[in-house]
């Protein structure tokens, strides 16, 4: 057993990256591309880079390549301005939309093994939200590895980094920012735990990237990996940086029953579709034009209205996906994944069965405010947080709004994590030598030797337990100002419980008890802040379902919300600012 403060290693950088996905990749690949093989470029990760959850990302990354119909970006544009339900910057999805293409390219120069069509050239297929000309009807604009799509961008990525020399430092967890001067005095490193031994570790760099992840797992069904905790989303928080538009989760439709693991959308883009107890293809009814690829808050919106209806599969909760009649040509050369799950999780075999499914909690819209090129944004008016960075679902640009489409998460990622990447480096060429944060580091030591230490309290496991049940309960698909808030009462209880939390392996080596306890009060907060914010928004927009205010209200709410955590352990002050409209007007959205 260790005794508190636990001793801090330093180390001296150029750039630290934190997060080994696609974002942290793609960024610490265009550092050291430009700033030449002597930069200390370092990616800091909880994982094995290998594990990182862009390796879960299944049906594909989404361009307008038009390779397999007509399509053209500022289609794509359209449909990801709607699809968010126009809480998108609009200034921000043009980049993403019309960068979309290059990058697709690019990645297929970096080794990438997309599938391909007859001709040669690489396969797109149909996803939920996608249309061409402005809403006429499904179009094919996502690019795929069979259902493997995030795997093979993660391998290609990690490949290209080991190929340029950017160290790993894998299993270090991250635990703070180095301010040593407060959101105003910018970011000079990070604090980092090592898993293999509890050592705590300082990393001072000039420029600092978060691309955590996002924090699914503070809800009961999800399609997220144990490891997605909110860590960087949270530790901002803690450091007074606000958390925008934190209201706006996404559920994605096709979870497996009761698992919440993810059955790509892929699946319904090659023609499986949704059916209620009486075997009707209920998704008809609610959008006639893209029916079972609507978008995804429309489509699990419409799973729960079935269910409530009493149209659930034998009166229960769940719905049932049909892919008997895709054939096993397509299933097992495009969705190879997909129906290896059902057989081995639900013994079911999808030429013949059908497949019970229900929302899963799936992605964050919210997260660190940054600009276009991946700088935080500390405040309502933007002022940049010098040295500090956030890409990928840690991060919000804003390019997802209040609804995200399937496959824009892996064009997020590369894109803002390349852009990121390429300011870091200009920041760099200027950037001051990073001062040290010895109050942070004390900080930090002083968490981890106390829960080292802890003798009584509770277990991590509990409360993340009634936390994910609550979250799934109240603050889910369908939310509304009774439920939000006992949620947000029930939760400040639990995040007061969270304080004392007893650790019982008192050992250093890869101490995962240790790691569940500070994941838990990261994602309290995370959850603490999703819900301050879902409470005051009151209209219905994307994912934001509010029964009470069904209606979505542009006069009062066409704003991004920022979540500032307060200090003294209240609810956190919430600021609005606008969203940026360049092209397309709001207007009432149907599918
Ligand atoms: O359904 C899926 O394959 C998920 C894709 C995404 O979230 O972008």
């Amino acid at each position: 057993m260790r005794t508190s403060p636990v001793p801090v290693r330093t180390h001296h950088l150029d750039a630290v990256v934190v997060g080994a996905g696609g974002a942290g990749l793609y960024a610490a690949l265009e550092l050291k591309k430009d700033l030449g093989p002597d930069a200390q470029v370092a990616v800091l990760s909880k994982l094995y880079p290998s594990r990182s959850h862009t390796g879960a990302a299944q049906g594909g990354v989404c361009a307008a390549l038009g390779n397999t119909e007509e399509d053209h970006w500022e289609w794509h544009w359209f449909d990801t301005v709607k699809g968010g339900d126009y809480l998108v910057d609009q200034d921000a999805a043009e980049v993403m939309c019309h960068d979309a293409v290059e990058t697709i390219i690019n990645l297929e120069h970096l080794g990438l093994p997309f599938n391909r069509t007859p001709e040669g050239l690489i396969d797109q297929r149909r996803f939920g939200g996608h249309t061409r000309n402005y809403g006429e009807g499904p179009v094919r604009r996502s690019c795929f590895a069979a259902d493997r799509t995030g795997h093979a961008i993660l391998h290609t990525l990690y490949q290209q980094c080991i190929k340029h020399d950017v160290t790993f430092y894998d299993e270090f967890a991250v635990l703070d920012l180095a301010m040593p001067n407060g959101p105003g005095g910018g970011v000079t490193g990070v604090i980092a735990l090592e898993l293999a031994t509890s050592e705590i570790h300082s990393f001072r760099a000039r420029a600092v990237l978060f691309a955590t992840g996002g924090y699914g797992k503070m809800f009961k069904v999800t399609s997220n990996a144990h490891t997605l905790t909110g860590d960087g989303v949270a530790i901002a928080y803690r450091r007074g940086i606000p958390l925008e538009d934190m209201e706006m989760y996404q559920f994605h439709p096709t979870g497996m029953y009761k698992l919440g693991f993810l059955l790509s959308e892929a699946v319904r883009g090659e023609g499986g579709v949704l059916l209620n107890n009486d075997g009707e293809r209920f998704m008809e009814r609610y959008a006639p034009t893209m029916k079972d690829l609507a978008s995804r808050d429309v489509v699990s919106r419409s799973i729960y209205q079935e269910v409530a209806a009493g149209r659930g599969i034998d009166g229960k909760d769940y719905i049932h996906l049909d892919v008997r009649h895709l054939g096993r040509e397509i299933l097992d050369k495009k969705l190879p994944d997909v129906t290896g799950f059902v057989r081995t999780y639900f013994k079911l075999e999808p030429l013949t069965d059908l497949i019970p499914i229900q929302p899963t909690a799936h992605y964050a819209m919210g997260g660190i405010p940054t600009d276009i090129d991946g700088r935080v944004l500390a405040d309502e008016h933007n002022t940049v947080v010098s040295g500090f960075y956030a890409a990928g679902e840690c991060a919000c640009v804003s390019v997802h709004g209040g609804n995200r489409l399937g496959t824009n998460s892996l064009l997020d990622i590369l894109v803002f994590g390349r852009r990121a990447g390429i300011s870091m480096a200009d920041y760099l060429r200027t950037a001051p030598e990073p001062e040290r944060d010895v109050a942070g580091e004390a900080t930090a030591s002083a968490e981890v030797g106390e829960l080292l230490r802890s003798a009584d309290g509770e277990r991590p496991a509990v409360i993340r337990e009634q936390m994910q049940a609550l979250m799934f309960e109240k603050c889910g698909v369908y939310r509304s100002e009774q439920l939000l808030t006992e949620c947000r009462d029930e939760l400040a209880a639990l995040k007061q419980r969270a304080q004392s939390l007893l650790v019982q392996d008192k050992g250093c080596r890869y101490n995962t008890d240790l790691g569940e306890a500070l994941e838990l009060r990261y994602l309290l907060e995370c959850a603490e802040a999703c819900v301050a914010s879902a409470l005051a928004r009151t209209e219905s927009r994307g994912a934001h379902a509010r029964e009470d205010y069904p209606e979505r209200d542009d006069v009062n709410w066409l704003r991004h919300s920022l979540a500032f955590r307060d200090t003294a352990g209240g609810q956190p002050r919430l600021a609005y600012k606008p969203v940026t409209v360049t092209k397309f007007e709001p207007k009432p959205r149907v599918y």
